[in-house]
């Protein structure tokens, strides 16, 4: 009787964690490991970068005094878990320094793109672009979820 009741239980256990692990997974959002910017991209938003973000940031985006390394360990600690929606908006109404919001939302997700690629997320074949609210539950992550991509 009570090794069928433990049973039981779990079993109810196992089919819930199936059922909330499925949920999770349907309702996960997208990340930059999915390749959502393109080369073509990057490589505009790179001249953009170079001519507006790297006389404070440097050309090889570790940064320099008060202005922020963009790339690798220090990228990873500002922005793991954030998304590219908070990214552009942050991005937007502070840099550059001297004329905030001066650039184009296109010419901001170019530079966001070259970011991107210039920490190693896989560039596709579609460019990165959309609705801030989609943008917003597109999640940087420092390590590439575990899981089969969609
Ligand atoms: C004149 C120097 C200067 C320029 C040009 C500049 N930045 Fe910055 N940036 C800074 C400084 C200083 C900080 C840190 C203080 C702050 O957040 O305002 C910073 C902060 C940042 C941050 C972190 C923002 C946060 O949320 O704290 C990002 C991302 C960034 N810059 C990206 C860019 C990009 C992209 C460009 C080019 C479009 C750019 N910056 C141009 C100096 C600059």
């Amino acid at each position: 009787m009570t090794r069928q009741f433990t049973a039981a239980i779990v079993g109810v256990g196992v089919a819930w964690l199936a059922i909330t692990t499925l949920a999770i997974d349907a309702n996960a959002a997208r990340t930059v490991w999915e390749g959502v910017y393109t080369e073509a991209q990057a490589t505009r938003g790179r001249a953009v970068y170079m001519q507006d973000c790297a006389p404070c940031h440097t050309e090889d985006l570790r940064g320099f005094s008060t202005a922020p390394g963009l790339v690798g360990a220090g990228f990873s600690r500002m922005w793991h878990n954030t998304s590219v929606g908070e990214m552009l908006v942050r991005i937007r109404t502070l840099m550059p320094c001297d004329r905030p919001n001066g650039l184009s939302n296109k010419t901001y997700l170019d530079i966001i793109a070259f970011i991107l690629k210039s920490n190693a997320y896989p560039p596709g074949d579609k460019e990165l672009d959309g609705e801030l609210e989609a943008l917003q539950q597109l999640l940087i992550t420092a390590a590439r979820p575990n899981r089969a991509p969609r």
